[in-house]
């Protein structure tokens, strides 16, 4: 196993790209199971995510030919298999996403239940109300759900929360269902509008992807089409937050302002200076950061994704402030690792209270989640000595390269193995 041996405090400044959209690339490879013909996707973020996505569509019989960030896949029709295993799915929730497409298409498929996740229990109890209310019966055995159609069927169908797959889930299987689908209270992330695009571009009829009422209306099949995917607000943010926490000045490029615009916005509250351009946002510190308090909340509200690592920046504020994680039940498992390293967080429910700001000392600390890592890294790039982070298999799923994106940006960063 991989770890992270960070040497502190450093200070990240220059240039770099944001990568693709991991979440963006997840929903578009497994969009590509409704086309009849060759479907090319750009910038595709080089993580294990998407490898393991890329794996699961060849085992369901899709070519997949790769070229750098570019791929090209070409699923094999009707004779392909219809399930994805709890092998595959228990390394990646996103599997889940075959779901709506193969049923869609082929009118049955099978895929193992999800279980349990480290941020949380995390159902898919509206994934499969959805597509019941498409008319596919769904059924639960064994640890896999079993779902069938000769044809899906237009409906209304209302979320009971705002879910990111579960919106991409049906999106997906009514693309290709017989009338028209209107999705309600669907979550808004731009990750929908994106996949929205391609499967536009594939011959879909779709009006209000990235808002929260959908209609789609159905057609008989989905062709060829080309598709670069949208940058990673998410990645991207979590180099501008290194910015902050380090005191530093980082031009993210190739990036979405307007996607990054929650996390900006309390950045610049918080003390940050922030320059934003439509495709690339610099954020500098040149003074005291002023606690900040925010609340996770679904898209246009402060990304759950960001929370971690925002929390790592909010130990190096002045003052006392909240941190409120309202999407998932468990995503506070970066705290008791930060403060090992000096920082001074008390968690009461929903709610991590910060007090700042800490002086931060090096540590062997264990990442538990994706997210959770980042925290982590961050907090070692500003604490003193050297931080071991252990496990960054988690960060290997959705970060490309980062070791040598931090040292670009001048931090001490060395990734070796235990
Ligand atoms: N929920 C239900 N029932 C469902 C689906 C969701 O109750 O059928 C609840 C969840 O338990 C949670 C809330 O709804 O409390 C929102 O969950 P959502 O379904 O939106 O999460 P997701 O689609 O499983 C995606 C991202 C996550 C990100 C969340 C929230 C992908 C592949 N994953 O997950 O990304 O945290 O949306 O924005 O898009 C990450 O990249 O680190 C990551 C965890």
């Amino acid at each position: 196993m991989d770890c992270f041996e960070i040497t502190g405090p450093g200070r990240l400044s220059g240039r770099i790209q944001a990568a693709g959209a991991k979440n963006a690339a997840l929903p578009a490879l497994a969009a590509t199971l409704l086309s009849e013909g060759t479907v090319e996707l750009r910038g595709l973020p080089l993580v294990r995510d998407i490898r393991t996505m890329a794996r699961l569509l060849e085992h369901l019989g899709t070519s997949v030919e790769s070229d750098g960030d570019s791929v090209r896949l070409t699923p094999s029709g009707t004779a392909v298999a219809d399930d994805a295993d709890y092998e595959l799915v228990k390394t990646m929730r996103a599997s889940i996403l075959a779901l709506g497409p193969l049923v869609a298409r082929l009118g049955h498929a099978r895929v193992s239940l999800p279980g349990g996740c480290a941020i949380g229990v995390r159902p898919i109890d509206q994934h499969l109300a959805g597509l019941e209310a498409l008319g596919a019966e769904v059924t639960l055995e064994h640890g896999y759900v079993t779902a069938k159609a000769d044809r899906l069927v237009g409906n209304r169908f209302r979320f009971a929360v705002p879910t990111v797959t579960g919106t991409e889930n049906l999106l997906m299987a009514s693309c290709l269902a017989r009338g028209t689908t209107v999705l309600e209270n669907c979550a808004r992330e731009p990750e929908i509008a994106d996949l929205a695009r391609l499967l536009t571009s594939m011959g879909a009829n779709i009006d209000g992807a990235g808002q929260d009422r959908i209609e789609i209306q159905g057609v008989d099949r989905l062709g060829s089409a080309s598709h670069r995917i949208i940058a990673d607000r998410i990645e991207g943010g979590t180099y501008l937050v290194g910015a902050a926490i380090t005191g530093g000045d980082v031009t993210l490029e190739h990036a979405s302002s307007a996607d990054l615009a929650p996390l900006l916005e309390v950045l610049e509250q918080a003390g940050c200076t922030v320059e934003a351009e439509p495709d690339q946002v610099r954020v500098a510190v040149d003074g005291p950061l002023e606690a900040t308090s925010i609340e996770t909340s679904p898209h246009p509200g402060f990304p759950t994704d960001l929370q971690a690592q925002y929390m790592a920046l909010m130990t190096q504020a002045q003052g006392r402030c909240s941190v409120h994680e309202t999407v998932f039940e468990n995503r506070f498992q970066h705290v008791p690792e930060l403060v090992r390293m000096g920082a001074a967080i008390e968690v009461d429910g929903g709610y991590a209270w910060i007090e700042g700001p800490s002086r931060l000392s090096g540590a062997h600390v264990m990442a538990t989640d994706l997210r959770a890592s980042a925290s982590l890294v961050l907090a070692g790039l500003v604490a003193s000595g050297t931080t071991v982070v252990h496990r960054i298999y988690h960060l290997d799923r959705g970060y490309e390269g980062m070791e040598e994106k931090l040292r670009r940006l001048g931090a001490e960063v060395e990734r070796t193995s235990e």
